[in-house]
């Protein structure tokens, strides 16, 4: 008799996304003539940049010559990649960064949503609220939570609330916990942690020994000098900080599929005997079990944006989202909304008009402006009341989704 994992019977039916696409979906069913501007999942819409296009050409080519040829990779990564992230992102800003901590994967999800399984079960995990989703429904998935409340909160998990009120910067945890998930800028407020708040974490986590779990995935979206875009910028984070990294966001790989997770050799943790540990050969080992190395082709995509020309295609790409963020942002406010985000991130975190809650705002704007977003319920219980726009479409569609709105 085989007996499947319950745990997934905790969760609620479909993942976010999925659930907002379900709904896109039906609705365009019955109204196959709308015009649906999808500003919903962060998804990009600019094309790769050329370098990567013609880095991942080259790369095709090769695979087509016995002698160019090359099968199974390092799982861990390329040589020629793992490099150009270090000294592009770390030792260039004067961070420390060895070759044997850089793991380059499918992408910063995966990662972000495998990680638990180096850690005990029963961890207490703490995320902020609101949150992107794949944290808390690994976590659950895997059993380190008790069931969902009618609060819209899983028992034993510490959610540390992040809302307009405190700044977005969430106090430190009450009560003990183990794994902290942060993510900086915010998916979904599109708010930043400073340095010095960042610090209280690293702090936390380092007279704690707990383990902080930093998905930067956006961090070239960041604008202000204050705002931290490794965690490695702390003084002591390497001791207590795993971060998580994408192409996806930075040089439009979300299809393409590339991250990398950072696990510094100097990261430990305890087994249950009271005996210390590093993570990074625990991630090692998952890492070269479970996963067979990202594509040879798509590596070398990735590493094409670290060189001179790279660097500018990207910074166009970002440029233009960020300038749609600055479109949905003052338009939101030219319209009477209360916005967040937007400055340091490809999101806008808005306020629903009139008390609505998010999956009701949600419905309204499909229906009455066909404009798909994110309702904030989605991302947990302080997301409530709230719904999050991205900068990711086209200008066009962008500039005609805040018209729609501004209408009334
Ligand atoms: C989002 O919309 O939050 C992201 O696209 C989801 C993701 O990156 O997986």
């Amino acid at each position: 008799m085989a007996y499947i994992n319950e745990n997934y019977f905790k969760l609620p039916g479909n993942y976010l996304f999925a659930e907002v696409a379900r709904r896109v979906l039906a609705y365009r069913e019955t109204h196959p003539a709308a015009d649906i501007i999808r500003l919903g999942i962060g998804d990009v819409t600019l094309p790769l940049p050329a370098v990567s296009v013609e880095a991942m050409r080259q790369a095709a080519a090769e695979m087509g010559h016995r002698e160019t040829f090359r099968g199974y990779g390092p799982e861990q990564g390329y040589d020629f990649l793992i490099n150009a992230i270090i000294n592009h992102n770390y030792k260039r800003r004067g961070l420390t960064v060895e070759a044997d901590e850089v793991f380059v994967s499918d992408g910063s999800k995966s990662d972000c949503g495998n990680i638990q399984e180096i850690f005990a079960i029963d961890n207490v995990v703490a995320i902020t609220d609101p949150v992107y989703p794949v944290y808390l429904d690994t976590n659950v998935m895997a059993g380190r939570t008790g069931a969902l409340g009618p609060d819209g909160r899983f028992a034993g998990v510490v959610y540390l609330p992040s809302t307009a009120e405190n700044g977005f910067a969430p106090s430190l945890p009450e009560t003990p916990v183990d794994m902290i998930y942060l993510c900086c800028p915010n998916n979904p407020t599109g708010t930043t942690l400073s340095r010095a708040e960042l610090a209280k974490w690293v702090d936390y986590a380092r007279k704690n020994d707990a383990v902080i779990l930093f998905d930067a995935a956006y961090a070239a979206y960041i604008t202000e000098p204050d705002v931290p875009r490794s965690i490695y910028e702390i003084d002591g984070a390497r001791d207590v900080a795993i971060e998580f990294r994408s192409f996806s966001k930075t040089a439009g790989f979300t299809g393409t599929r590339c991250g990398y997770t950072v696990v510094p050799k100097t990261v430990t943790a305890k087994a249950k005997d009271g005996s210390r540990h590093p993570l990074n050969p625990l991630w090692n080992r998952r890492h070269s079990t479970k996963f067979n190395g990202t594509a040879y082709i798509v590596q070398r995509g990735a590493a094409a944006i670290y060189t001179d020309e790279g660097q500018e295609q990207v910074r166009e790409n970002i440029a233009y989202y960020m300038e749609n963020a600055r479109i949905i942002r003052e338009g939101l406010t030219a319209a009477g909304y209360t916005a967040y985000g937007g400055v340091n991130a490809p999101y806008i975190w808005l306020k629903t008009p009139d008390g609505m809650t998010s999956w009701e705002f949600f419905d309204h704007l499909l229906q009455e402006k066909n404009i798909v977003g994110t309702p904030g319920a989605g991302f947990g219980p302080c997301g409530e009341g709230y719904f999050r726009l991205t900068a990711f479409g086209g200008r066009e569609d962008t500039e005609k989704a805040v018209a729609r709105i501004k209408e009334g």
